[in-house]
């Protein structure tokens, strides 16, 4: 099976940010959004000649979440004549080098990335940023409707260029990039008394390395992609990234919060 002609927006959201653009974009265009989740057993990438393939997700370290570097390198990829291939980064603060570094991925692919864009949202990054000012997150997701917009109609009309906001020079990214590598640990979750074994972090990572131990989760692997989905979805605030989470407030998208929350 392929990911074939129909399947046009693919996309990785942790809390919802870009899965709400992805599927605005899909609204607006009559095009198909999916998740990278939901894909990973599919070998191929297709978009038809004269069609169009979206990819969107959020920035993390001014750059690419390890995930959607993995999967946009593993998946073979057919890219028509004519078809119009775009990236949109969702970002709180600084958009950094995301759509370079997807361009570049597929430039040694041999694909041309024919537009990039960025959205900016509430930022999920809590070990820096406070999300507990709920009238200051939905002002930045009301503005980032006309942002969504203005995207939109340049994907309609098929436009190229570098659309993206908020771009740091590219050593200060390069440079933040490489602090992800150790931010990826996850020893740096804690887990307080305050969890009730609810499951839903387990249920919700989405590379699926959370599992329960004596009735708390417990991350198998080393490092993850860090999207601190499992901190922002716990019901009652139980994980945290060491200490710098603690008080920071939790945000998931309005179009993502999951129904046990
Ligand atoms: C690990 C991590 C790193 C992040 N790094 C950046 C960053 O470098 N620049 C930025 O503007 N936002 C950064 N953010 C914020 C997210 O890019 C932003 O909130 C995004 O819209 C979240 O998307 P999602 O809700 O679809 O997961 C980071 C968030 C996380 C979890």
């Amino acid at each position: 099976m392929y990911v074939g002609t129909d399947i046009m927006i693919v996309y990785f959201s942790a809390t919802g940010n870009s899965k709400y653009v992805a599927h605005r974009i899909a609204e607006a265009t009559g095009d198909w959004a999916r998740p990278i989740e939901e894909l990973r057993w599919e070998k191929h990438l297709e978009a038809h000649a004269g069609g169009r393939l979206g990819i969107v997700c959020p920035t993390y370290f001014h750059g690419l979440p390890a995930n959607v570097i993995n999967f946009m390198e593993s998946k073979k990829m057919y890219v028509g004549e004519g078809s119009y291939f775009y990236f949109v980064g969702t970002y709180g603060e600084v958009g950094g080098m995301a759509a370079d570094m997807m361009a570049d991925i597929l430039k040694k692919r041999g694909l041309k990335l024919d537009a990039k864009y960025s959205v900016k949202m509430p930022d999920t990054w809590t070990p820096l940023f406070d999300v507990n000012d709920k009238a200051k997150i939905a002002e930045i997701n009301n503005a980032a409707e006309k942002q969504i917009d203005e995207v939109i109609e340049h994907i309609k009309n098929n436009d190229k260029g570098d659309f993206v906001r908020d771009k740091k020079m590219k050593f200060v990214s390069k440079m933040t990039y490489k602090a992800y590598e150790k931010a990826r640990e996850t020893r740096n979750f804690e887990v307080s008394d305050a969890c009730i074994g609810c499951k839903l972090c387990v249920k919700r990572c989405p590379i699926g390395i959370i599992a329960m131990k004596d009735g708390k989760p417990v991350w198998t692997t080393e490092q993850c992609i860090m999207c601190l989905g499992c901190y922002h979805r716990c019901p009652v605030n139980a994980i945290n990234y060491g200490k710098a989470t603690i008080g920071k407030g939790q945000y998931v998208h309005t179009i993502d919060v999951d129904p046990e929350q």
